[in-house]
């Protein structure tokens, strides 16, 4: 009971609404190009992964016959270098013609039939990164009208060639002409990843109010030295960051890289360990027309899935850090139950962590439970002063979802079996 008041107590103090679009009162799920495909447009040498309307089909059909969609990835989500590099005569963007013969709105129909979700990349400013056409102020309600008779999804709207204030006024600006479009459009911001990332160059409350996600920091790149930033960023920054996030508003630490080539088995657990507790976007950037079996697993943990999308919406945070290199971090979730992970920075070998509830400073139910989301142990008959023992592998993760011993056994149960039957 303590834990869901505090949780009601948080959301009633959390400052500002959400942007009113209805939409993404969990985290999103789904798979965005960038990470895994960049700026590819070389189509005649490379023509399964150059950017090109054929990818996109490619991964609807993953999403929709893999089991992905029913897990909730349902957004398929185009970045950068989609469009022709001018503008048709009367200003409008156009896809490129020999990559994306169909169109984006013929995409968008291919998508929706497979009972998924399209979104697309723009830029505010005078060019995208990449170098394609950008949006300008005089044509951001051109642009929002364009992607809207494309039955588009989502927007994300990155920020190169333009300046704080024009961008200031752009962001606000691009959030109202998509609400006048009447067409329910995703927006996610790229502007705070921009300034920063924090106050008083960023204003969280505004945020929360035109954007449904926002990047706040670096790109992720395929690296564990580029996850392992951000996860500290983000860790180091949670006083501000914690109570920006809640439904309809996430703060984005950027694309699941899981399936590519820089994490190991361990790194890639964690990472969707710590995107789970971080209440993050589950975006993957992957090839799923190739990726593992024990890749797969990993991103379909239902466990896991269900602790990310949990409808409280609360953010999780860094409990301690410690000088052993070892870190805790929580989760609060719904129904009295939270999520605990164990997170090793450590490089030697695995690392028996002991500690307790009360250790931690954590209020639990009186007697409670705790299931390893990826081994699918269960400890039972936990109280808040019983001393338990985790073993964390270098650079790798325990995640705990903890619940309470009684009310919760036979749903436990359950999962139990589901968490079982994804064991290798
Ligand atoms: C536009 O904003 C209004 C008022 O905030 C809201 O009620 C409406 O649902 C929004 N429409 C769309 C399409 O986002
Ligand atoms: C920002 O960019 C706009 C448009 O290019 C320009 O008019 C303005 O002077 C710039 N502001 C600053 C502070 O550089
Ligand atoms: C941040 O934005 C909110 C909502 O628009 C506004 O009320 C508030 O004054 C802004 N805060 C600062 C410090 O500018």
């Amino acid at each position: 009971m303590e834990l869901l008041l505090v949780s009601l107590v948080l959301l009633l103090v959390r400052c500002g609404q959400s942007l009113d679009n209805g939409l993404m009162r969990t985290p999103p799920m789904g798979w965005l190009a960038w990470e895994r495909f960049r700026c590819n447009i070389d189509c005649d040498n490379d023509p399964e992964n150059c950017i090109s309307e054929r990818l996109f089909m490619d991964m609807a059909d993953r999403l929709a016959e893999d089991g992905w969609k029913e897990l909730g990835y349902q957004y398929v989500n185009i970045d950068d270098c989609w469009a022709a590099k001018k503008r048709d005569s009367l200003g409008r963007l156009v896809a490129d013609p020999q990559r994306f013969p169909s169109g984006i709105k013929a995409l968008a129909q291919y998508v929706h039939l497979r009972g998924l979700k399209l979104g697309i990349y723009g830029d505010l400013g005078t060019k995208t990164c990449g170098g394609y056409p950008g949006t300008t102020l005089d044509l951001v309600e051109l642009d929002a009208h364009t992607f809207a008779s494309w039955d588009v999804d989502m927007l994300k709207l990155d920020g190169c060639y333009s300046n704080s204030s024009y961008k200031a006024e752009g962001y606000p600006l691009m959030s109202m002409a998509l609400n006048i479009t009447g067409r329910p459009i995703a927006f996610s911001c790229s502007w705070p990843a921009y300034e920063g990332g924090l106050p008083p160059r960023v204003n969280y409350t505004l945020l929360g109010e035109i954007c449904n996600l926002w990047r706040n920091y670096d790109d992720i790149q395929d690296s564990w030295d580029s996850v392992r930033n951000i996860i500290n960023w983000y860790g180091n920054h949670q006083q501000v960051l914690q109570p920006a996030a809640g439904p309809g508003r996430w703060n984005d630490p950027d694309m699941l890289i899981i399936g590519n080539f820089g994490l190991s088995y361990e790194q890639s657990k964690s990472q969707m360990a710590l995107w789970a507790i971080l209440a993050a976007p589950l975006f993957m950037s992957n090839d799923l027309r190739t990726i593992s079996k024990k890749d797969s697993y990993i991103l379909q943990n239902k466990l896991l899935i269900m602790i990310n999308q949990d409808p409280l919406g609360l953010q999780g945070h860094r409990l301690l850090k410690g000088k052993d290199n070892i870190e805790v971090w929580m989760r609060e979730l719904s129904s009295e139950t939270m999520a605990l992970a164990v997170f090793s920075q450590r490089t030697d070998m695995p690392y028996h962590y002991s500690t307790s509830f009360s250790q931690l400073n954590i209020t639990t139910p009186e007697v409670f439970s705790a299931m390893d989301v990826y081994s699918g142990e269960a400890l039972h008959n936990l109280e808040v002063d019983t001393k338990f023992t985790v073993t964390i592998n270098p650079s790798g993760v325990v995640m705990l979802y903890v619940y309470p011993e009684k009310r919760l056994e036979l749903n436990a149960r359950n999962r139990r079996h589901e968490a079982g039957q994804l064991l290798l």
